[in-house]
């Protein structure tokens, strides 16, 4: 199973003040030695922490592929074709929210609308997710839609407990097994941690976790290598 690490909120704490430091270029080659396998940035239309400098220096100074994320907006598109990263994920994206609240609603969005978003990556040599929840309805959208991977939103089973977090978990095995059915790779991701990180991982169906703010917030305790060290032995060990 496949670890990427987001860094977003190594640039939060850059932007706070301003200036280089904290380096989003340095935490990625660090998460890449600790046993990161890609790394996943966000560029925000309001650009609140990864800027498009940020894009281009991960581009061309870290050795590992990088997964953007991004709003199906004609500005982005023109930033994923011109700097082409491994891949993009289109999330939907709400300048109030502090994060990404809930996966893309397919059905609602209007297959033309996200129509070139997918296809014109695609034709450069671009992977195209898209986050949704895990429902049936959006992995049947999403297929026809052609994109090759579905991100799973895990938001809502991290924050659950009790008998919900258990339908959230069921929830989630359910959607990963009808997107390998469907023959599209299954990510996902939002909200894991060392404690919830373990059950999604033990999914097989889930080839690649895409985790961020709880590593950087980890990171101030431990560092970020021993962080995503921790991380990869987790997902490794659940995915025996
Ligand atoms: N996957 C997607 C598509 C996201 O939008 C995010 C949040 O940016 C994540 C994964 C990572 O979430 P978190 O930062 O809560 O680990």
């Amino acid at each position: 199973m496949r670890l990427g690490v987001n860094i977003d909120h190594v640039a939060t704490i850059r932007n706070a003040r301003g200036g280089k430091h904290p380096d989003p270029v340095r935490a990625a080659r660090l998460a890449g030695k600790a046993g990161a396998d890609g790394i996943t940035v966000h560029l925000r239309e309001d650009r609140r922490h990864i800027s498009d400098n940020d894009i281009c220096r991960l581009m061309n100074e870290v050795d590992l592929p990088i997964n953007l994320e991004m709003a199906a907006t004609d500005e982005m598109l023109g930033i994923a074709l011109a700097t082409r990263p491994n891949a993009i994920c289109l999330v939907p994206e709400k300048r109030a929210e502090l994060t990404t609240e809930g996966g893309l609603n397919l059905l609602t969005q209007g297959h033309h609308h996200l129509q070139k978003f997918i296809e014109e990556p695609k034709a450069v040599g671009i992977h195209v997710a898209v986050f949704i929840d895990a429902d049936s309805g959006q992995i049947d959208a999403a297929r026809a839609l052609g994109v090759d991977v579905v991100e799973l939103h895990t938001g809502a089973f991290c924050d659950s407990d009790g008998e919900a977090c258990k339908t959230e978990l069921a929830r989630l095995g359910d959607a990963a097994r009808a997107a390998v059915h469907c023959d599209l790779s299954c990510h996902a991701g939002h909200g894991l941690t060392f404690k919830t990180v373990t059950p999604v991982a033990a999914i097989p169906e889930i080839s690649e976790l895409n985790i961020g703010h709880f590593l950087i917030g980890e990171a101030i305790f431990s560092g970020l290598e021993r962080s995503v060290a921790r991380m990869r032995v987790l997902i490794d060990q659940a995915a025996e």
